[in-house]
C-alpha cells in the first residue's frame, strides 16, 4: 500500500494563528472565543475543558462577566466588533490579516458609495462579517444564476471581492458576466492562495489514487469544498473527522492512498489516520 499525504493538508496559516492567540492566553479568565475559533469539534472541546467559552451571539456575551473575546480567523461585522469593545470587553483580534484585507477594501469602497459585491456562501461567518464592514450597498452573490440575474443601473460603480475560500474558477465565470454586463468594476481577488494551492494539490493527487480521505469537521465548508473537488476525480472519496469514521473502511494491499485535510484540522488528527491506514495493511 501507499500512502501518499498532500503537503497543503492541515491549518492554514490564518488558523494556526488564531489556535495559537487562544493558547497564548489560556490563563486569562474568563476567556471567550466569539463563535468556535475552528471548525474542528475536538480542539474545541479540549479549549472548553481548560475553560475557554464559546459564546454564539452578542446578547449571550453582554450577559456574562467581562474578560478577553478571541475574535476567530474568519473576522466579525464592524458593528459587533464596536459593541464588544464598547461594553468592557477587550478583544484580541485573530481574524485571519488577508479577510482583514477583505474588511479595508470594503470599508474603503463602499465609504466612496460603490456597490459592493461578495462572492460567497451568504450564511458563512466570514461573507456575513465582510458585509458588515460596508458602508453602502452590499450584495452577497453565491452562483453564476445569482450573477445573472442581479440588475444594477449601469453608471454605478461596483468593486467586487470574493470569500477567502472560494473556487477560483467560479470566481472567474462571475467576473465575466460582470464584465459582460458592462458595468465600472474594481474586482478584487481575494481569494486565500493556501486555499487555491490546497484544492489544486487535492485536485491532482484524488485523481491519481484509488481510495482518497478528506479529514476536517463536517460543517467546515473548506472540507466540504474539498471533499466535493476530490470525489469529481476519484470516486472512491471519503469526508471523515476522525479514525474512527474508517471503521467500516477496507483498504487492500496493492492500493494507493490519498490524503488531504481542510485548513481547521490538527496534525495530530492527521497523523491518526495515517498511521490507521498504515496499520490495516
Ligand atoms: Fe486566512 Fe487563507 Fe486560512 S484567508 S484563515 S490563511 S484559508
Amino acid at each position: 500500500m501507499e500512502v501518499i499525504v498532500a503537503k497543503s493538508a492541515g491549518f492554514c496559516f490564518g488558523v494556526d494563528r488564531a489556535v495559537k492567540s487562544v493558547y497564548d492566553n489560556i490563563d486569562e479568565k474568563p476567556l471567550y472565543t466569539y463563535g468556535p475559533i475552528i471548525h474542528n469539534l475536538q480542539v474545541v472541546e479540549e479549549l472548553e475543558d481548560k475553560g475557554v467559552k464559546v459564546v454564539n451571539d452578542i446578547e449571550e456575551l453582554l450577559n456574562l462577566p467581562k474578560g478577553k473575546v478571541i475574535i476567530r480567523s474568519h473576522g466579525i461585522e464592524e458593528k459587533i466588533y464596536n459593541y464588544i469593545r464598547d461594553n468592557g470587553f477587550s478583544i484580541i483580534d485573530a481574524t485571519c490579516p488577508y479577510v482583514k484585507k477583505i474588511h479595508r477594501i470594503v470599508n474603503d469602497y463602499s465609504k466612496k458609495g460603490d456597490t459592493i459585491i461578495i462572492i460567497g456562501d451568504p450564511n458563512h461567518p466570514e461573507v456575513i462579517g465582510i458585509k458588515g464592514w460596508s458602508s453602502s450597498k452590499a450584495i452577497i452573490i453565491e452562483s453564476i444564476e445569482d450573477a445573472k440575474k442581479l440588475q444594477l443601473p449601469t453608471d454605478e460603480h461596483i468593486c467586487i471581492v470574493a470569500q477567502t475560500t472560494l473556487n477560483y474558477l467560479k470566481f472567474q465565470e462571475i467576473i465575466e458576466i460582470f464584465l459582460d454586463k458592462g458595468y465600472h468594476v474594481d474586482i478584487k481577488d481575494t481569494i486565500c492562495r493556501a486555499t487555491r494551492d490546497r484544492q489544486e494539490e487535492a485536485i491532482q493527487l484524488s485523481g491519481r489514487v484509488d481510495k482518497m480521505l478528506v479529514i476536517g469537521g463536517k460543517h467546515s465548508s473548506n472540507t466540504r469544498k474539498l471533499y466535493q473537488l476530490c470525489k469529481n476525480q476519484c470516486d472512491n472519496t471519503y469526508h471523515i473527522e476522525t479514525i474512527e469514521d474508517l471503521e467500516l473502511l477496507v483498504f487492500s494491499k496493492n492500493e494507493i492512498i490519498g490524503i488531504t485535510a481542510g485548513a481547521s484540522t490538527p496534525k495530530n488528527i492527521i497523523q491518526e489516520v495515517i498511521t490507521h491506514v498504515r496499520s490495516t495493511e
